[in-house]
């Protein structure tokens, strides 16, 4: 069955059907698809083109065809034509009224809204799960310390949970990204029409509230256009998938044996067909490089889009694969991050090692010195001198007396030499936003207050 071909006199190619076939990835529209069928049948009833019995027989077949799925073997043109042949085998001839002033070109755009809804609410309760775990692996070591790095190279002391609260900053505001791409995903576009407009009487607002939908589309040509609210949750999307493929690289390096800061469980690694020892992190390598796909899907249609003339054109049909990937892309990287999270096993001596041989304190000391009146310019260049000669001696920072320091330059106060160790310079930073430790007990419990809010 097609829902057009009066006009034609031979009927498609084979090529051209194979060629043009949507079926087969926009099989998974099929519950939306029903969905919207029943409400639009609904609809139709109220404009009077269907008798209340009608409705109730059509109504009753979708939901047969819903508990039936869709035929492995179908080969119709697409998921919306799939739907109307089966409701045509199930109820006969008021299946023929089903499509009175519908079009496919709306239709899609209501499906991919409903589909996408569910899919961006899933991905966002993932995203609190994933924050979960990251604050719960933050209190498993709420004292470590570690090196913070900028270039890749020893910058100054951080508290572990300070470190992962940035992750949670990010995968916040991935929630409330996801949360506004939402907002324009939500709204119905039933009543457009083919692009003009429905020739009939629908109430669109009536529609809207029966599918839960926060309103209805304005503007019917904008509506045959538009995948704006596709590209809005694919950047959102992409955005997502940066936070956790840099999450994925930092644990990739912390748990080199080079840092070796961090344990992964076995049950998120994999071994070598070839080398015994080996214990790869694959499940983060992975997730770096779905990462890739998922821009890949942005840019896919982004460059489908680019310079289409109003309104809809077959390529649209080309959204929907890079959709479907890219969100099957983030909500697995989601669960994967996660359990990764709640497999990982801090070593805190190696970070704090780390932390203590190397002159992440230097900033702590000159500020000290700004402190007690050097200028900061002065102070800067006098622990650039102290590091300069400690690297010549081979000395770290604990090596220093508070005598020895008062001895290099008298603007070394000797209580100053506390501050060799780096969990002391800490406790300068208090600042709201700062890694001081105060600071962070703070942004912790401010953090479970806000995911809390999140959730509710
Ligand atoms: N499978 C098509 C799509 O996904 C359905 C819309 C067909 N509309 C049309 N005018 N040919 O875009």
């Amino acid at each position: 069955m097609k829902l057009w071909g009066g006009r034609f006199e031979t009927g498609p190619s084979e090529v051209f059907e194979r060629f043009s076939n949507s079926l087969g990835f926009d099989r998974r529209l099929f519950q939306a698809d029903i969905l919207g069928s029943e409400a639009w049948a609904r609809a139709l009833e109220r404009v009077g083109i269907l008798s209340a019995g009608e409705r109730e027989a059509i109504v009753d077949a979708l939901e047969a065809i819903r508990a039936e799925g869709v035929a492995a073997d179908a080969a119709d043109e697409d998921i919306h034509t799939y739907v109307i042949r089966r409701l045509q085998e199930r109820v006969g001839a008021p299946a023929g009224k089903i499509h009175t002033g519908r079009s496919r070109n709306e239709q899609v755009s209501l499906d991919v809204r409903l589909w996408l809804r569910q899919r961006i609410d899933a991905a966002r309760a993932s995203l609190l799960d994933l924050c979960d775990s990251l604050l719960a692996l933050a209190l498993r070591y709420p004292d470590a310390v570690i090196p913070g790095y900028t270039h890749l190279r020893r910058a100054q002391a951080v508290l572990w949970p300070h470190y992962l609260l940035a992750y949670f900053e990010m995968f916040a505001r991935d929630w409330e990204r996801l949360g506004e791409a939402r907002a324009r995903v939500n709204l119905m576009p039933l009543g457009s029409g083919a692009l003009a407009g429905s020739g009939f009487p629908f109430d669109r607002d009536a529609l809207a509230r029966e599918l839960g939908f926060d309103g209805a589309t304005r503007n019917s040509m904008d509506v045959a256009a538009d995948r704006d609210f596709v590209l809005d949750f694919l950047y959102a999307a992409s955005l997502a998938m940066l936070h956790l493929s840099r999450l994925a690289e930092d644990w990739i390096l912390y748990s080199s044996d080079e840092f070796g800061w961090l344990e992964l469980g076995d049950e998120v690694t994999s071994g070598s067909s070839l080398m015994p020892q080996k214990k790869n992190p694959d499940s983060l390598e992975l997730i770096r490089g779905k990462c890739g796909r998922v821009f890949g899907s942005l840019t896919s249609l982004f460059v489908t889009m680019k310079g289409l003339p109003l309104t809809y054109n077959r390529d649209l049909q080309e959204d929907k694969v890079p959709l479907f990937e890219a969100a099957d892309d983030l909500a697995g990287s989601l669960e994967m991050a996660r359990a990764v999270a709640d497999s990982v096993r801090l070593r805190p001596e190696r970070p704090a090692a780390a932390a203590e041989e190397s002159w992440l304190v230097a900033t702590d000391l000159a500020e000290a010195l700004a402190r007690a009146g050097t200028p900061f310019h002065r102070a800067h260049q006098l622990v650039g001198k102290l590091v300069l000669e400690s690297v010549r001696q081979g000395k770290k920072p604990g090596d220093w007396s508070a005598a020895e320091l008062a001895a290099f330059a008298p603007e070394f106060a000797p209580e100053m030499a506390r501050l060799l160790d780096p969990r002391e310079g800490m406790k300068t930073r208090e600042i709201p936003g700062g890694t001081g430790p105060r600071a962070v007990a703070r942004a912790l419990e401010e953090a479970r207050t806000r995911l809390a809010a999140m959730r509710a």
